[in-house]
C-alpha cells in the first residue's frame, strides 16, 4: 500500500524530480554494479576498472569490458519500472529524470528528456580532448580521427568530474522540485546522492523507492520497501486515476 500523503504530493506537485541508479535497470537483467561480476570478468572489480587510471594502464582491458557491459545491455529490454517513469512524464506538469544509469534505457522505455549524469554506454569519446568519436564494435580500441589519442567510453568514471551542463540541470531541478523521488539507487555516490538532500533542504516530498532501505531513508519522508517494477506502475496508477477524477 503507497503512502496517500505521497500520491496526494505528486498529484498536487509543479515539478516532479527523479534519480534513479543501477537498481532501476536489475530486473531488465543488468547487473548492479556492486553486484559481483560473472563469467571473464568475475575475478574483477569494477571499481578497478571503471577509472582513468585503469585506462591508462591497460585501455583494451577496460574496452574489452565495456564491451561486454554493451552487450549486455544491447540485449536487455526496459522493465515497467522504466516505462511507469515514461507514463509519469505525461502526469505532472513538469518532470526532471536524472539518472546514474549509463544503459540508456530509460529513453528506450520513451522518457523524452534524460539527464544522463554518468554518461552513456553507447557514446565513445577522445580521452584527451573529450570530443565524440564514432568507433565501430569491434575488439581494438579505437582512436580519435583528429589527434590519434585513443577513444575511451563516453561514462564518467570515479574520480572525475560530472559534466557542468547535467550537474546545472540536476541541481536547480533539485531545488525547484515539489517532490522528489531516488528510486533504485544505494545513495551513496556523491554528488548524485546529494541531490535528494538538497531537495529535502529546499522543501520537496522526498521519496525512496528501493528494496533495501539505504543510509537515507530515516531522513526521507517515504521509503518504500519495494523493487522499482512493481512500486512505479503501482504509484502511477494511482496518480493516473486520481487525475482523471480531477
Ligand atoms: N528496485 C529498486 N531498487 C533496487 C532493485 C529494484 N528492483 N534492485 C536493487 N535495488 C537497489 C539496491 O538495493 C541498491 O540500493 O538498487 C541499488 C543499487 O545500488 P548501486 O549498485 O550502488 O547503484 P547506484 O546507486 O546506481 O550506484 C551509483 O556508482 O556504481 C557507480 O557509477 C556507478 O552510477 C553508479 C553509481
Amino acid at each position: 500500500m503507497l503512502p496517500e500523503a505521497l500520491t496526494r504530493a505528486l498529484r498536487e506537485a509543479r515539478h516532479v524530480c527523479v534519480l534513479t541508479g543501477a537498481g532501476i535497470s536489475a530486473e531488465s537483467g543488468i547487473p548492479t554494479f556492486r553486484e559481483a561480476q560473472t563469467g571473464l570478468w568475475e575475478n574483477y572489480d569494477p571499481l578497478d576498472l571503471a577509472t582513468p587510471e585503469a585506462f591508462l594502464r591497460d585501455p583494451a582491458l577496460v574496452w574489452r569490458w565495456y564491451r561486454w557491459r554493451r552487450e549486455i545491455v544491447a540485449g536487455a529490454q526496459p522493465n515497467p519500472g522504466h516505462t511507469a517513469l515514461a507514463d509519469l512524464e505525461g502526469l505532472v506538469p513538469k518532470l526532471t529524470l536524472v539518472t546514474q544509469n549509463v544503459d540508456g534505457l530509460h529513453a528506450r522505455a520513451g522518457s523524452r528528456t534524460v539527464i544522463e549524469f554518468h554518461g552513456n554506454l553507447f557514446a565513445t569519446r577522445c580521452f584527451v580532448e573529450g570530443c565524440i568519436v564514432n568507433a565501430a564494435e569491434d575488439d581494438a580500441v579505437p582512436t580519435c580521427p583528429a589527434c590519434g589519442s585513443h577513444a575511451r567510453p563516453g561514462v564518467v568514471w570515479f574520480g572525475e568530474a560530472i559534466p557542468a551542463p547535467a550537474l546545472d540541470q540536476s541541481f536547480a531541478a533539485a531545488r525547484d522540485c515539489d517532490v522528489f523521488l531516488s528510486i533504485g539507487t544505494s545513495s551513496l555516490v556523491y554528488p548524485a546522492a546529494g541531490l535528494a538532500e538538497l531537495a529535502k533542504n529546499h522543501g520537496a516530498v522526498v521519496a525512496e523507492i528501493n528494496p533495501n532501505p539505504t543510509g537515507l531513508a530515516a531522513y526521507f519522508d517515504h521509503a518504500i520497501p519495494g523493487n522499482a517494477g512493481k512500486v512505479l506502475p503501482e504509484l502511477v496508477a494511482q496518480l493516473g486515476d486520481r487525475q482523471s477524477r480531477r
